[in-house]
């Protein structure tokens, strides 16, 4: 279905100043940008709106500073970071209120961008409040709502701020709700996912929707530890949530129930990469619980140790084995298209020497090998999720991807089906004329 709600394109704009959300919460090192990919996405339409003539007060928030100004998020790198990115200068505002910003806002000539420092120093912001969205709404004539990264929550600065402004959607928002929707509605079969990440309870609404539409589904990343205890599998020290053991019961009886009416795999990794410690792992092996595959190669003729097979109790799985990894990426190599949330391992850790594949990074270099036609072919791919995203950044991979989304709860909620309030709030398109209407008209 495509973007109902209206956008930059359906509206004037022509000289107006634009109060533009963005979702620059992106990762800071030493006070600088680490990551600019959320910046280098919100371009085309700064770009855009620069076309028309008009000028742009930016607005944003950085991490959870909770209601108070705390110069660890200052969004003042984000305003250098942007300068760089657009070669062109931006002011800053160092506080998203009060006389200083309005000043500043109402003297930008055409072409000129203000950004403001972070909203989440006023705890107005998470409290969708009324009075702090209108005091927002006098920077701008028009507001536009680009911050695909936020529009799940319900804050001043993507629901209540609509009620003072004429407002739209930007060129990224309709970009990110048109693909992924486009993929869960009407994807090129057979669809396949790739599910990672911590915990099965942040995923599950996710993963039910997709044993639901989905033709392959593929768990990876720390969440597999959970379903793996619930089939018995001893894991070690690796992550794992017992709570959520009956959750991944649930999950498992969920899919061979599909199974059993229709082609539909449901695949956990049969081996994994384990250490005793996360950060400069002594030693490192492979241990294969399911496909014996390793273990019996290695021992032949010999009958492979228990070890081979079994995680101790002092390891940790901290990334999927070559063979589920092979596995996984050969599942791709069938699909049309395939959403891929998570990373399958620990991708944080340093390689050696430079290596920039660190050692419980292969599970998901084997799986970005498979998306990107490395083995011939290359489903449309549509990749979410922050840890997910980072990674690939981290490689500059992103362009060998289909869509990667800058969003990722958002993304989540609304592959779940879940309404977005940011993207709710917005007016929807007005309705064309039916065809025949114009037909009419033009016989006249
Ligand atoms: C994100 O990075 O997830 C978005 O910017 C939203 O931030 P939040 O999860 O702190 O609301
Ligand atoms: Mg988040």
């Amino acid at each position: 279905m495509a973007f109902t709600k209206q956008t930059v394109r359906d509206i004037d704009l022509k000289g107006k100043r634009v109060l533009l959300r963005v979702d620059y919460n992106v990762p800071l090192e030493n006070g600088q940008v680490a990551s600019d990919y959320r910046i280098t996405e919100s371009i085309p339409t700064i770009e855009y709106l620069l076309e028309k003539g008009c000028s742009l007060v930016l607005m944003s928030h950085l991490g959870r500073p909770d209601g108070k100004s705390d110069p660890k998020y200052s969004l003042k790198p984000v305003a250098e970071e942007l300068a760089k990115c657009l070669s062109k200068p931006v002011q800053f505002a160092g506080d998203c209120l009060g006389t200083n910003a309005l000043m500043a806002a109402q003297s930008l000539a055409p072409g000129n961008i203000l950004l403001l420092e972070n909203l989440r120093y006023y705890p107005e912001e998470e409290k969708n409040d009324k009075e702090f969205a209108k005091k927002l709404s006098a920077y701008g004539e028009v507001f536009v709502q680009d911050a695909f990264g936020v529009v799940h929550r319900a804050h001043a600065s993507t629901d209540a701020i609509t009620e003072f402004l004429p407002s739209v959607a930007g060129l990224l928002l309709e970009k990110e709700v048109d693909t992924i929707t486009e993929v869960i509605e009407n994807p090129t079969r057979p669809l396949m996912a790739i599910i990672g990440g911590a915990k099965i309870s942040d995923k599950i609404k996710v993963i039910e929707k997709f044993i639901e539409i989905a033709d392959f589904i593929a768990i990876g990343g720390a969440m597999a530890n959970t379903f793996l205890l619930a089939e018995g599998i001893e894991v070690g020290k690796s992550l794992a949530v017992k709570e959520d053991v009956p959750l991944a019961k649930e999950i498992i009886a969920s899919a061979k129930a599909k199974a059993k009416k229709q082609p539909f795999v449901f695949y956990l990794p049969q081996d994994g990469v384990v250490a005793t410690s996360l950060d400069a792992p002594r030693s490192t092996r492979i241990v294969d619980w399911d496909a014996q595959v390793i273990a019996d190669i290695e021992s032949y003729p010999k009958v492979p140790k228990e070890s081979a097979s079994k995680v101790a109790a002092d390891e940790s799985i901290l990334d999927i084995g070559p063979f589920s990894g092979s596995f996984i990426a050969g599942g791709a190599q069938l699909a049309g298209t395939v959403v891929w949330n998570g990373t399958m391992g620990v991708t944080e850790t340093d390689g050696l020497n430079n290596d920039p594949v660190g050692p419980f990074a292969h599970g998901t270099e084997v799986i970005i090998d498979g998306l990107t036609g490395q083995f011939g072919h290359r489903p449309f791919t549509v990749v979410g999720g922050g840890d997910t995203v980072a990674y690939i950044e981290e490689r500059k991979l992103t362009k060998a991807f289909n869509h990667v989304s800058t969003g990722g709860g958002a993304s989540l909620e609304l592959m779940e089906g879940k309404e977005l309030p940011g993207v709710a709030a917005l007016p929807d398109k007005k309705k064309t004329l039916e065809k025949s209407d114009t037909i009419k008209h033009k016989k006249k």
